[in-house]
Protein backbone atom coordinates (compact mmCIF):
# COMPACT_ATOMS: atom_id res chain seq x y z
CA UNK A 1 0.00 0.00 0.00
CA UNK A 2 1.22 3.27 -0.99
CA UNK A 3 -1.03 5.94 -0.74
CA UNK A 4 -2.52 7.32 1.89
CA UNK A 5 -6.06 7.65 1.68
CA UNK A 6 -8.66 9.53 3.60
CA UNK A 7 -9.26 12.62 1.25
CA UNK A 8 -9.84 15.76 3.79
CA UNK A 9 -12.30 17.75 1.01
CA UNK A 10 -14.70 16.05 -0.84
CA UNK A 11 -17.27 17.11 -3.72
CA UNK A 12 -20.42 15.45 -3.34
CA UNK A 13 -23.93 15.46 -5.93
CA UNK A 14 -27.03 13.69 -5.98
CA UNK A 15 -30.77 13.49 -8.02
CA UNK A 16 -34.31 14.04 -6.35
CA UNK A 17 -34.15 9.98 -5.82
CA UNK A 18 -30.78 10.27 -2.91
CA UNK A 19 -31.22 13.74 -1.79
CA UNK A 20 -32.12 12.40 1.53
CA UNK A 21 -28.94 9.65 1.24
CA UNK A 22 -26.64 12.79 0.16
CA UNK A 23 -27.65 14.38 3.44
CA UNK A 24 -27.06 11.63 5.92
CA UNK A 25 -23.85 11.16 4.00
CA UNK A 26 -23.05 14.57 4.30
CA UNK A 27 -23.41 14.89 7.98
CA UNK A 28 -21.35 11.57 8.33
CA UNK A 29 -18.33 13.30 6.94
CA UNK A 30 -18.62 16.61 8.44
CA UNK A 31 -18.75 14.64 11.53
CA UNK A 32 -15.49 13.34 10.82
CA UNK A 33 -13.95 16.71 10.07
CA UNK A 34 -14.27 16.25 6.29
CA UNK A 35 -15.21 19.65 4.08
CA UNK A 36 -17.56 18.83 2.01
CA UNK A 37 -18.91 20.41 -1.10
CA UNK A 38 -22.53 19.82 -2.04
CA UNK A 39 -23.14 20.81 -5.60
CA UNK A 40 -27.04 19.45 -4.94
CA UNK A 41 -29.51 18.68 -5.23
CA UNK A 42 -31.10 20.30 -2.85
CA UNK A 43 -34.73 18.69 -2.67
CA UNK A 44 -36.62 15.87 -3.69
CA UNK A 45 -38.20 17.69 -6.45
CA UNK A 46 -37.41 15.84 -9.68
CA UNK A 47 -34.50 16.98 -11.27
CA UNK A 48 -31.81 15.13 -14.10
CA UNK A 49 -29.10 13.32 -12.61
CA UNK A 50 -26.54 14.42 -15.55
CA UNK A 51 -26.57 18.32 -14.35
CA UNK A 52 -24.97 17.13 -10.66
CA UNK A 53 -23.09 14.45 -12.05
CA UNK A 54 -20.86 16.63 -14.64
CA UNK A 55 -20.27 18.95 -12.11
CA UNK A 56 -19.36 17.14 -9.83
CA UNK A 57 -17.16 14.75 -12.47
CA UNK A 58 -15.73 17.90 -14.41
CA UNK A 59 -14.06 19.37 -11.03
CA UNK A 60 -12.78 15.56 -10.32
CA UNK A 61 -11.30 15.38 -13.55
CA UNK A 62 -9.84 18.88 -13.76
CA UNK A 63 -8.27 18.14 -10.09
CA UNK A 64 -10.14 20.81 -8.73
CA UNK A 65 -11.19 17.97 -6.25
CA UNK A 66 -9.12 14.43 -5.58
CA UNK A 67 -12.00 12.59 -4.91
CA UNK A 68 -15.99 13.12 -5.18
CA UNK A 69 -19.10 10.91 -4.39
CA UNK A 70 -22.45 10.84 -7.03
CA UNK A 71 -25.49 9.10 -5.90
CA UNK A 72 -28.84 8.75 -8.23
CA UNK A 73 -31.89 5.78 -7.69
CA UNK A 74 -29.27 3.29 -8.89
CA UNK A 75 -26.31 4.89 -9.35
CA UNK A 76 -25.84 3.56 -13.09
CA UNK A 77 -26.69 7.03 -14.76
CA UNK A 78 -24.07 8.57 -12.08
CA UNK A 79 -21.69 6.40 -12.90
CA UNK A 80 -22.11 6.75 -16.91
CA UNK A 81 -22.13 10.45 -16.88
CA UNK A 82 -19.06 10.21 -14.55
CA UNK A 83 -17.10 8.19 -16.47
CA UNK A 84 -16.97 10.28 -19.77
CA UNK A 85 -14.77 12.86 -18.34
CA UNK A 86 -10.78 12.22 -18.29
CA UNK A 87 -9.08 11.06 -15.34
CA UNK A 88 -12.76 10.28 -13.64
CA UNK A 89 -12.59 6.57 -12.86
CA UNK A 90 -16.00 6.13 -11.12
CA UNK A 91 -17.12 3.13 -9.18
CA UNK A 92 -20.71 1.83 -8.77
CA UNK A 93 -20.39 0.23 -5.26
CA UNK A 94 -23.47 -1.21 -3.88
CA UNK A 95 -21.77 -3.74 -1.63
CA UNK A 96 -18.27 -3.57 0.79
CA UNK A 97 -16.29 -6.01 -1.51
CA UNK A 98 -16.76 -3.61 -4.07
CA UNK A 99 -15.75 -0.59 -2.57
CA UNK A 100 -12.50 -1.76 -0.95
CA UNK A 101 -11.53 -3.05 -4.47
CA UNK A 102 -11.80 0.31 -6.21
CA UNK A 103 -9.29 1.86 -3.49
CA UNK A 104 -6.72 -0.95 -3.88
CA UNK A 105 -6.69 -1.83 -7.41
CA UNK A 106 -8.88 0.67 -9.33
CA UNK A 107 -7.98 4.09 -7.38
CA UNK A 108 -11.17 5.54 -8.00
CA UNK A 109 -11.44 8.85 -7.43
CA UNK A 110 -15.63 8.91 -7.73
CA UNK A 111 -17.84 6.99 -5.48
CA UNK A 112 -21.11 6.22 -6.84
CA UNK A 113 -23.96 4.28 -4.86
CA UNK A 114 -27.43 3.53 -5.56
CA UNK A 115 -29.91 5.49 -3.17
CA UNK A 116 -32.91 3.24 -4.03
CA UNK A 117 -30.66 -0.23 -4.02
CA UNK A 118 -29.07 0.11 -0.53
CA UNK A 119 -30.38 1.21 2.95
CA UNK A 120 -28.40 3.77 4.68
CA UNK A 121 -26.89 1.96 7.08
CA UNK A 122 -24.61 -0.31 4.62
CA UNK A 123 -24.47 2.55 2.17
CA UNK A 124 -22.54 4.49 5.07
CA UNK A 125 -20.16 1.42 5.71
CA UNK A 126 -19.28 1.83 1.76
CA UNK A 127 -18.96 5.02 2.52
CA UNK A 128 -16.50 4.53 5.44
CA UNK A 129 -14.70 1.75 3.55
CA UNK A 130 -14.23 4.15 0.44
CA UNK A 131 -12.83 6.76 2.15
CA UNK A 132 -10.47 4.73 4.50
CA UNK A 133 -8.91 1.94 1.85
CA UNK A 134 -6.05 2.92 0.06
CA UNK A 135 -4.58 2.51 -3.63
CA UNK A 136 -1.96 0.02 -3.76
CA UNK A 137 -0.01 1.11 -7.22
CA UNK A 138 2.37 -0.84 -8.35
CA UNK A 139 1.09 -3.26 -11.41
CA UNK A 140 -2.29 -1.50 -10.58
CA UNK A 141 -1.12 1.71 -11.99
CA UNK A 142 0.19 0.42 -15.00
CA UNK A 143 -3.32 -0.79 -15.64
CA UNK A 144 -4.24 2.48 -14.80
CA UNK A 145 -1.83 4.28 -17.19
CA UNK A 146 -2.80 1.97 -19.87
CA UNK A 147 -6.80 4.05 -19.71
CA UNK A 148 -4.69 6.85 -21.06
CA UNK A 149 -3.55 5.55 -24.48
CA UNK A 150 -7.14 3.67 -25.11
C1 LIG B 1 -34.53 8.80 -11.41
O1 LIG B 1 -35.84 8.37 -11.54
C2 LIG B 1 -33.57 7.67 -11.75
O2 LIG B 1 -33.67 7.35 -13.10
C3 LIG B 1 -32.16 8.05 -11.38
O3 LIG B 1 -32.10 8.35 -10.03
C4 LIG B 1 -31.09 7.02 -11.61
O4 LIG B 1 -31.43 5.80 -11.03
C5 LIG B 1 -30.62 6.88 -12.99
O5 LIG B 1 -29.72 6.08 -13.31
Amino acid sequence: MTESSAPKRIIIGCDHAAYRLKETIKSAMADQGIDVTDVGTHSETSMDYPETGKIVAEKVSSGEFERGILICGTGLGMSMVANKFPHVRAALCNDLFSAAMSRRHNNANILVMGGRVIGDILALEILQTWLETPFEAGRHQRRLDMFDTI
